[in-house]
């Protein structure tokens, strides 16, 4: 079953076609960094606008990698939460239009699905139950994900605060670093000569000893850093910062992730999310899962971050499963798993 997918939910406008099997046939993905980059983060109102442009684009694009006419497709599929409503909208609407206007049967997918979903694009199934870490910008998700025809889905950790790639963002912006401040944290701590300087952030605890996640007390220790350089007149070396933080974030995430793998039995390790691009912490993940005697699975980085192939494939997996969406079906800005 070939079903056009559609992902609008922040600031990339995406078309792709994948079967059930997670074999992707096209995927475009249009990015809206450089509009929103001088404003140091995504402006709603802006993305809504540019994503109203693009899709019709992209689509077309898509169709024509996989040299398809629409004809050929079996369904389509679109984002419909979690995500920037206005966002979400523009995506959702033209994917039911261009379903009902074709006859083809529809159906929304949640976001997070998509993003677990990804571990599996053109590659084997995933071995399940597994753990699956998803680790963007709004998100800090650690899931159990059970057998089944179709994956069951256990949340079993999540963050109180900050997501860890808003932390990724907001540490960059204290730092002077560009948007987006993923990329631009691993850089900085890449070209750090002197490691992390002695600098040491205390790991995140929560005080109630549960599994879930806490970011924006070690974006605080950053700013007192910062604050306090600026006060003695030092120079800040922030790629020294950048190091330290980004260590201490990347041994939070695994040593919780472990925890899970330990309370669950599971047969594998999953990791998406566009926090899942930085080199290092797939690093730390995979070696950590060989220790374990475990799988790990990690996406290519163009499927972690946003992109339809994941939303296609998980569309196609339920579209196939018999399970269909009617037209009243709302955009859901913060659409739970
Ligand atoms: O999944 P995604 O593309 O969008 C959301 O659904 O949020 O994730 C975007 C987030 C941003 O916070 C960005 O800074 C972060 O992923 N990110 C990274 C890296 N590349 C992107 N964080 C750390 N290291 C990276 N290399
Ligand atoms: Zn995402």
């Amino acid at each position: 079953m070939l079903v056009l997918g559609i992902e609008s939910s922040c600031d990339e406008t995406a078309a792709a076609i994948a079967d059930e099997h997670g074999h992707v046939v096209a995927s475009v993905i249009a990015s809206q960094l450089k509009l929103h980059a001088e404003y140091g983060g995504v402006v709603p109102e802006l993305a809504s606008r540019q994503h109203l442009q693009d899709l019709p684009v992209v689509a077309g694009q898509a169709m024509e990698q996989a040299q398809m006419s629409w004809d050929q497709l079996d369904g389509i599929a679109a984002t419909h939460g979690p995500g920037l409503m206005g966002s979400l909208l523009v995506g959702l609407c033209w994917a039911k239009a261009a379903a009902f206007a074709r006859g083809l049967p529809f159906k929304g997918v949640n976001h997070l699905e998509g993003h677990l979903k990804a571990v599996e694009l053109n590659s084997p199934a995933a071995e399940r139950p597994f753990i699956g870490l998803v680790a963007s910008g709004g998100h800090t998700n650690l899931y159990w994900v059970g057998p089944g025809k179709l994956p069951q889905y256990r949340l079993m950790a999540q963050t109180r605060d900050d997501a860890v790639g808003e932390a990724f963002d907001k540490v960059a912006k204290l730092l002077g670093l560009p948007y987006p401040g993923g990329p631009s944290i691993e850089k900085a701590a890449r070209q750090s000569t002197v490691g992390n300087q002695g600098i040491k952030f205390t790991p995140p605890r929560l005080k109630d000893g549960s599994m879930g996640f806490s970011y924006s007390g070690i974006k605080t220790a950053v700013r007192l850093v910062v604050e306090g350089a600026k006060k003695s007149g030092q120079t800040l070396d922030a790629s020294a910062v950048a190091a330290a933080f980004q260590k201490t974030v990347i041994d939070d995430l695994v040593s919780r992730t472990l925890l899970a793998v330990r309370e669950t039995n599971a047969l594998a390790i999953a990791l998406s999310g566009g926090v899942a691009a930085n080199g290092p912490l797939r690093d730390a993940l995979t070696q950590a899962a060989q220790r374990e005697g475990l799988a790990c699975l990690i996406p290519p980085r163009e499927w972690c971050t946003d992109n339809a192939a994941m939303i296609a494939a998980v569309g196609a997996q339920r579209l196939a499963a018999g399970e269909r969406d009617g037209w009243d079906l709302p955009a859901v800005p913060y659409l739970e798993l």
